[in-house]
């Protein structure tokens, strides 16, 4: 038997992002003894992608916004298959949720008259976003950490766990992993987890997320027995940098266009305006002149098709490029240096100014940016009750990222910060009456954590398996080329049996040297997770025979209204692991309420 450390707590929260953080700090604030468990160092997280800002009906740049607003551009961005509970609370409660950033230090860009600031995105009608330049996600986890720390919360970083494990009563009560810096196992044990992972990217080519994102939250909780709904509901966020190849992916955040900057194709057209779908022409302008009057004083109340949800804006990007008219990289041109001065760039933009001019050698405030789709987000991820954000398996929270139903099938910008501090919080309150109503010590079998250990250190034992970067690399290339931004039954076929075969590499990987910071078996014990999420991505999407939001299918090119009515659920029943197939089924969409769906039609 493998010799371990273990630590005891009420609740522990697996992930440090935004979400986490904001977990963590209230089940610690209710008493609780908390732990905060992440795989990276402290203050890293994918949180800081989120560049351009935080939503929140806060009414200060547009007095007439509130949460209804938000609520239903929300539901119209998901294409209506959101969690309407999740919206709702979402839109009601981010305005707090930002008031209380800043009493904790967050610094806001301000008004003239010193309020907080709030910025043009992509499907929201009003200025909603508060933001700090171009690096709000950053200023959120500075904020949020420091909180936490100054709570004096426990924190073990560095700390990749592999395993949820339930007691004799099937409640989650035990987690096993190791520590990257030595290898050594631990085991932690706790009367409620909540999972704060973060997202899937990393198993696509092209991503704007770290080398963190590979889908161990998903994972973990479809191996322990949990249901995940809309795993197909995947989004390619439009403007990723296209060169140099070298950084290819990395975010290119949506304030350029909330600032005034605009897309344009190989011809200097401004294409947009060639893809207006029905439910948005009402409020999109129609012309130049019309969209720049909205951008420059808002004299009208149509809104540039520069800044249409995010799956409208990378389709016709992908379209423009397949059409001949790309840029000389594969991407368009986003162009702010035209439209904007160079000290108005700098000061809103400034990390853009430097990402550009030293990763690319371009000066955004002289020249266009060459910019294409780039894995982003995860809409999909684990089934949550909305109001506690239990997952459905006992003693199982999740928060943010991870879990499914808030964004229905595409997020709009901005909702990722104000649902990760929403719904962070609620975890945090759910997780802390679930480990306050638990009685017991919460115990896991030997038996059980020897296996996992056993799993974890195969690789080392193993002579001539498969490298698991080949395995990585083939799984990129597959989901990158046939479950990417526009999909057909064929190739997802296609990339299902790839992955089966991936699947048994994966159980063939062998690695060599130490446990201590071990960067090939560190990536072997990941790429579980990434076949599990990219099987499960695949078969959501095979089955979801239409197209909507994120999820775009070339064979089935409209919405199917049956279909709009039903999520995709996932699970492991009797068999879980890796290596189990995952049952895939239709379940109706929690029925919203009679005057949500008034408001919804009233259009506010
Ligand atoms: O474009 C961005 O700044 C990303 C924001 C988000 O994903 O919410």
């Amino acid at each position: 038997m493998a010799e371990y450390e273990t630590h005891d707590y009420d609740v522990i929260v697996i992930g440090a992002g935004g979400a986490g953080l904001r977990a963590a700090i209230e089940a610690e604030e209710r008493g609780l003894r908390t732990a905060l468990v992440c795989k990276s160092l402290l203050g890293k997280a994918h949180t800081v992608m989120a560049e351009g800002g935080v939503a929140a009906a806060m009414g200060n740049v547009y007095p007439e916004d509130n949460w209804k607003v938000h609520f239903r551009d929300t539901m119209r961005g998901g294409k209506m298959l959101n969690n309407w509970r999740m919206a709702q609370l979402h839109a009601q409660e981010s305005p707090d949720r930002v008031r209380e950033l800043e009493r904790w230090g967050a610094l806001f860009d301000r008004t003239d008259d010193g309020r907080i600031l709030q910025r043009d995105f992509g499907g929201h009608r009003f200025a909603r976003l508060a933001h700090v330049g171009d690096r709000t996600g950053l200023e959120l986890i500075r904020t949020l950490q420091q909180k936490a720390v100054s709570m004096g919360i426990d924190v073990f970083m560095e700390c990749k766990i592999l395993r949820l494990l339930p007691d004799i009563s099937g409640q989650i009560s035990g987690a096993v992993g190791y520590m990257r810096p030595t290898g050594e196992v631990v085991v932690f044990t706790a009367k409620s987890f909540v999972l704060a992972t973060g997202s899937i990217g990393k198993s696509w080519k092209y991503t704007s997320n770290s080398w963190e994102s590979v889908g161990d939250g998903h994972a973990m909780a479809i191996w322990a027995g949990a249901d995940v709904i809309d795993m197909e509901c995947v989004q390619f966020h439009p403007t990723g940098m296209v060169w140099p190849l070298s950084v290819r992916g990395l975010l290119v955040t949506e304030g350029v266009r909330g600032d005034g900057g605009v897309l344009r194709n190989s011809e200097g057209t401004r294409f947009m305006f060639n893809y207006v779908a029905d439910m948005f022409r009402a409020e999109t302008a129609e012309t130049e002149e019309e969209a720049d009057g909205w951008y420059d004083d808002h004299a009208n109340n149509r809104r540039t098709p520069d800044l249409l949800p995010r799956d409208e804006v990378a389709r016709a990007i992908n379209s423009e490029v397949k059409a001949g008219r790309g840029s000389p990289h594969g991407g368009v041109f986003l162009d702010i240096a035209s439209r904007r001065s160079s000290e108005y760039i700098r000061r809103r933009l400034p990390s853009m100014y430097h990402q550009f001019m030293e990763l690319a050698g371009v000066d955004i405030t002289a020249s266009p940016m060459e910019v294409g789709p780039t894995c982003h987000y995860m809409m999909g991820g684990v089934r949550v009750d909305a109001d506690t954000a239990a997952a459905t398996v006992p003693g199982l929270f999740a928060a943010g990222e991870v879990a499914g139903g808030m964004h229905g099938s595409n997020r709009l910008g901005g909702n990722s910060l104000s649902d990760l501090l929403v719904f962070g919080r609620r975890a945090g309150i759910g997780a802390a009456d679930h480990a306050e109503g638990r009685t017991g010590s919460p115990t896991v079998n030997a038996a059980e954590i020897q296996s996992v250990i056993d799993d974890a250190f195969a690789p080392f034992g193993r002579e001539d398996g498969h490298n698991p970067y080949d395995v990585q690399h083939e799984l990129q290339e597959t989901m990158q080329a046939l479950v990417g931004i526009i999909r057909t039954g064929p190739e997802l076929e296609e990339a299902l049996g790839k992955l089966e075969e991936l699947k048994e590499q994966t159980s063939k990987v062998s690695v060599k040297g130490g446990r201590a910071y071990n960067p090939g078996w560190n990536l072997a014990t990941d790429l579980p997770s990434m076949i599990t999420t990219s099987i499960a991505v695949a078969q959501g999407a095979l089955n979801r025979k239409e197209s909507r939001g994120g999820h775009t299918r070339e064979d089935h090119p409209g919405p199917d209204p049956e279909l709009g009515k039903v999520n995709f659920v996932q699970r492991q029943t009797a068999k879980r692991g890796y290596l189990e197939p995952i049952s895939v089924n239709p379940e109706p969409l929690l029925e919203m309420p009679d005057e949500l769906r008034q408001l919804m039609e009233e259009g506010h």
